[in-house]
């Protein structure tokens, strides 16, 4: 372990802050395009909101709602923006959390304290296709649950016969993606509500990557299935703000048809010296800042700024599908959303992500099927053309290795996040 110690004497500002750029210049950017996926891009203006109000409410504790009623009063502002663009019908509720994954762990817990509070099971479980996030297998294992993967339609899309087949008396909840993360792609919600309506059983759909992004793909004409509260059954929904709602990062939002629903989610204690403890997400103190965030950039973008930076995006990611297709790659789906996941049926695709990665790209890659992934955003504008130059030469080289024989390497083994 290194040792690292506090500073016996402070420094100034000004110093602490050329350290921090010189800490900054070990990441990758995040402003040159390189990043195929972690950060989400509109513009420099919204950037700029996002951190202007995070800084504005940084010392802030949305904890504490007497003291700091603008926090609460923006977050219910920024729920019920989400829910208007998630057709929430009246009655509809939710929260802001830190993230994707605090979203997920809310809702598996309303769900399995819903299931205890009406039917108790001796060890209930909860079914999802295999390409669901892992943050749903950290949930269960937190929450004492099991946890039955099911396979995928050969197309990759969940196969909703096989979650019914998984299913059994003790399945509290059903879980579906609006899109998954390894292909970017929107599971049958229609059938899974169907089938969720018929069990009597909770149906999450996951869209922490679709959430704040699809409603605009669709409204732009873009066919979209449906996968909000508009679908009967749909119970829950997990949407992330610091994705393809562009806030800073830290803010994401657990959705409920009812608001009854919530009361399942929430923490109340008073055997304690203090007295009254309430808090309606995991975190105790949470920061006005990612509140705040959100709140000015939704309010900074509007409806209006939503669609037409959804409208380039979307012709920036179909010229991304067009370019991996004319270097003979096939990409999976077509892609719902801007999420797009791409294989080489004639070549090894790690060793073309080797390549990419010693011309200066940082790679995300797939395991099943050996696949690499673009999660295509704004940023990507400036560096589409030289990102396909560079691709084409190292597909290039792939096909030369394939010629020769020359297996690059254990596909598992490079598949980093
Ligand atoms: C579909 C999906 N669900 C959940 C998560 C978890 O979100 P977070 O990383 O914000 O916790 C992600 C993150 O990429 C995701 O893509």
């Amino acid at each position: 372990m290194t040792t690292y110690t506090l500073p016996s004497r402070g420094a100034s500002w000004a110093g602490i802050k050329g350290r921090l750029a010189e800490l900054q210049s070990l990441d990758w950017s995040h402003r040159d395009g390189r990043l195929p996926l972690h950060c989400y891009y509109a513009n420099d203006d919204v950037s700029q909101v996002a951190a202007e109000a995070y800084a504005m409410f940084a010392s802030t504790n949305a904890l504490a709602p007497v003291a700091f009623p603008s926090t609460r009063q923006m977050e219910q502002e920024v729920v019920a923006m989400a829910l208007g663009l998630l057709h929430g019908p009246s009655g509809s509720a939710g929260c802001m959390t830190s993230g994707g994954t605090e979203s997920i762990i809310l809702a598996v817990k309303a769900a399995r304290d819903f299931a205890a509070a009406t039917r108790p099971r001796k060890q209930p479980n909860i079914v999802l296709p295999r390409s669901v996030h892992p943050a749903f297998d950290k949930a269960a294992h937190l929450l004492g649950l099991t946890v039955r993967r099911t396979a995928l339609q050969p197309g990759y899309r969940c196969d909703v016969a096989a979650l019914e087949a998984a299913m059994d008396e003790d399945t509290i909840l059903l879980v579906a993606s609006a899109p998954s993360l390894p292909y970017g792609l929107v599971d049958p919600i229609a059938e899974v509500g169907q089938l969720a309506l018929r069990t009597g059983t909770w149906l999450h759909v996951d869209s922490c990557i679709g959430g704040m992004l699809a409603p605009f793909v669709a409204k732009l004409g873009y066919p979209v299935p449906p996968f909000d509260f508009a679908v009967p059954g749909v119970r829950s929904m997990s949407a992330d703000l610091h994705k393809f709602g562009y806030s800073a990062k830290g803010a994401s939002l657990v959705l409920y048809r009812d608001e009854a629903d919530l009361d399942y989610q929430y923490c109340r204690f008073d055997a304690w010296p203090k007295g009254d403890y309430f808090t309606p997400t995991l975190a105790g103190t949470r920061s006005g800042g990612t509140i705040a965030s959100a709140w000015a950039v939704m309010h900074f973008l509007g409806e209006e700024g939503y669609l037409a930076t959804t409208a380039r995006l979307m012709r920036l990611r179909d010229h991304y599908i067009a370019g991996f297709r004319a270097l003979g790659l096939e990409v999976l789906g077509p892609p719902d959303l801007a999420v797009v996941t791409v294989t080489a049926p004639q070549a090894n695709i790690f060793s073309i992500a080797d390549d990419m990665r010693e011309r200066g790209w940082y790679m995300s890659l797939v395991a099943e099927p050996p696949a690499i992934q673009q999660t295509v955003n704004l940023v990507h504008e400036q560096v589409a053309e030289r990102y396909f130059d560079d691709l084409a030469a190292a597909v290039q080289q792939g096909a030369a290795r394939a010629a020769a024989g020359i297996e690059a390497h254990d596909a598992r083994a490079v598949v980093t996040y």
